[in-house]
């Protein structure tokens, strides 16, 4: 049986996965296909954001070796015990999409971690942006008993779950931006994205969407605000499918922990990265902003702003804060 494009592409990737120059003709003859073909599946893949050079003379080359994600390596990396589903997709459209379509059958932890995405996606239908192989795209499910208001702080605590995973990988110094963001050097490094669908009387259905940086290729370019990555804050070289593993067991504590006791046993974690603490701030509410300085948040995880007339709580999605 012939391959699918699918196959054929995770071929060539697998062959050029070693950061060596490969020729057309080595590749077509490995692959039962010819040059021209090789060059058209080569320009679909840069497509997806892979940094794939072409010289004459000597072939293609990926800019940096790949290091795939697999079950069998992020398993090793889990705790004893863990046993949530956990599905390596190669290329898809969103994660958080795909756990969506199948929210009645899974199980609290179903998670699943994409190579890329062709629709990553942000608040308020905003694109996330997200090359092949060189970030982490992960969405867990999980259901909450309670409705809307009790998921009221989740994106914090998820927020304060990445940061630790991060910890445990060895780097330090994360902020977090209220609601949904993680920041390194004041950059945006990861975002949080959950999506809700409740049921009267049955709970919600949550996916609980994480993307990070880990190594953006150079020339990425549709990123319309300052964005960092892990290689530009640590020295220590990352294992993508350590800091997988990592980042789907601290959320799975994480959301377990939440579903029991609520945000109270994450709120001074948040407090201690907050980006904007005691710094001057605007609020985008709808059309109107609102001047003040960033003080935190409360208990059920509204941002506090001080404004000439005191501290006051605001909540809800619609949001967003951006310095003065
Ligand atoms: P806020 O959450 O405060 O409303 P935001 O600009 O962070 O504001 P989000 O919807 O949270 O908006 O995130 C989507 C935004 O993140 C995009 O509009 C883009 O500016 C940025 N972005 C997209 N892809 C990436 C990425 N890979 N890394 C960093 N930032 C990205
Ligand atoms: C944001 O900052 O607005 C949130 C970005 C969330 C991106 C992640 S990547 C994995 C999951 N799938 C998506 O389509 N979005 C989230």
């Amino acid at each position: 049986m012939s391959k699918t494009v699918d196959e054929v592409r995770s071929t060539l990737l697998s062959v050029l996965a070693t950061g060596e120059f490969h020729s057309g003709e080595a590749l077509g003859k490995a692959l039962n296909l010819s040059r021209a073909s090789i060059s058209n599946h080569i320009k679909a893949l840069t497509a997806l954001g892979l940094d794939i050079y072409s010289v004459t003379g000597k072939g293609y080359c990926l800019a940096s070796p790949l290091n795939f994600l697999t079950l069998k390596e992020i398993s090793t990396h889990l705790p004893t015990g863990y046993s949530a589903p956990i599905e390596v997709l190669n290329v898809i459209g969103s994660t958080n999409q795909y756990i969506k379509e199948k929210f009645d059958d899974l199980e609290n932890g179903h998670a699943c971690l994409a190579e890329a995405q062709t629709a990553g996606r942000g608040r308020h239908g905003r694109k996330w942006v997200s090359p092949y192989g060189s970030s982490l795209y992960l969405s867990m499910y999980w259901h909450f008993t309670g409705g809307y208001a009790a998921l009221g702080g989740l994106s914090l605590a998820v927020g304060v779950a990445v940061a630790k995973a991060l910890v445990l990988s060895g780097v330090d110094g994360i902020k977090l931006k209220w609601p949904n963001d993680v920041y390194g050097l004041g950059k945006k490094l990861a975002g949080v994205l959950i999506e809700v669908e409740g049921q009267m009387g049955l709970g919600c259905q949550t996916v609980i969407g994480i993307g990070l940086n880990i190594s953006l290729p150079k020339n990425v370019k549709e990123i319309d605000q300052p964005w960092i990555d892990l290689a530009q804050l640590t020295d220590n070289p990352l294992e993508r499918n350590q800091l997988a593993a990592n980042l789907l067991s601290t959320l799975t504590d994480t959301l377990g922990k939440f579903e029991r006791d609520g945000l109270a046993p994450f709120i001074e974690d948040w407090r201690s990265k907050d980006v904007y603490a005691n710094q001057a701030v605007k609020l985008i509410v709808g059309k109107q902003t609102i001047s003040g300085i960033g003080r935190g948040v409360n208990e059920s995880g509204a941002i506090l702003l001080e404004t000439e007339q005191g501290v006051k709580a605001f909540h809800g999605g619609e949001i967003s804060v951006r310095p003065a």
